[in-house]
């Protein structure tokens, strides 16, 4: 089926998963939308994110989607079974995929889990991991500073891993982990300055390889794959300044791949009214 696929995040984080569904679904279209005008949704109450939520949604169902990848570990935390149970097309999160992952790598059963204030205030990650494995020795912590701090484009250097040093000091003291879930997913653009800081003995687990791997199958379990031929030119909105997202999709998508992509400025329904 050639409709795109519709990705959401509250900024640029979700771009890391776009980069995998790209990768792994080279014949698939993506629409995506990335709230930056109201990023960070760490902070906000379970409301907002749900509000904010659906009206990214409900963009891309003018756009006629054929299905939803919440690239969002705080919009799945509070809007997944909402959307799931009103949406007539398939929906993914991104925080069982990423759960499923690190119980793959764990050795010791110690799994550290970071995410915004607003993930791990739901305890999402916990009860998906321990839904899986109840012995497991969790231990969460939210990093308020990171996100702000990727939308800024700041990803590497001594301020950034002065930051990283800082937020996990407590996650270090206390748990001798060997897995760390990367429970937001504008995370993965800090990986390196992380695993600076927690050490190589600590296996780092992002959502979106594993969240682009159980797409695949969701598509081809409702044939729903696209086999044409021509290879599709992906739209990327974003409701913020165009300029930083411009930059930062560079990074991750690299010169190349750009031609490909098409990024404009969108104004969502409620936007719209207000
Ligand atoms: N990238 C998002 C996440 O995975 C949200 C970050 C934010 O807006 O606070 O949680």
């Amino acid at each position: 089926m050639k409709q795109a696929i519709g990705v959401i995040d509250s900024g640029v984080g979700g771009l890391t998963v776009a980069y995998e569904l790209m990768r792994q679904l080279p014949k698939e279209k993506l629409i995506y939308v990335g709230d930056q005008a109201r990023c960070p949704y760490g902070p906000r109450s379970a409301e907002e994110v749900k509000q904010f939520t659906w009206e990214m949604v409900d963009f891309l169902l003018e756009k006629d989607i054929k299905m939803l990848v919440v690239a969002c570990n705080t919009a799945t935390a509070f809007t997944l079974a909402s959307l799931k149970k009103h949406l007539s097309i398939p929906v993914i999160g991104v925080i069982q995929p990423g759960a499923r992952a690190a119980i793959k790598f764990t050795k010791n059963n110690r799994i550290g889990i970071i995410g915004t204030e607003g993930t791990i205030r739901s305890n999402a990650y916990t009860l998906a991991l321990k839904n899986i494995k109840k012995e497991l020795e969790i231990r969460a912590q939210a990093c308020p500073m990171f996100v702000p701090m990727v939308e800024q484009g700041i990803l590497e250097g001594p301020k950034a891993k002065q930051v990283v040093a800082d937020a996990l000091e407590p996650l270090m003291e206390h748990n001798q982990m060997d897995t760390l879930i990367l429970g937001c997913t504008h995370y993965p653009l800090l990986k390196d300055t992380i695993q600076s800081v927690v050490g190589e003995q600590v296996t780092i687990i992002s959502s979106s390889e594993e969240t682009a791997r159980e797409t695949s199958t969701i598509l081809e379990v409702h044939n729903l794959l696209n086999h044409d031929e021509v290879f599709p030119v992906h739209q990327f909105y974003t409701t913020g300044e165009l300029d930083m997202f411009i930059q930062i999709s560079e990074r991750i998508f690299k010169e190349p791949n750009l031609q490909m992509i098409t990024i404009k400025k969108a104004t969502l329904p409620q936007m719209q009214d207000s």
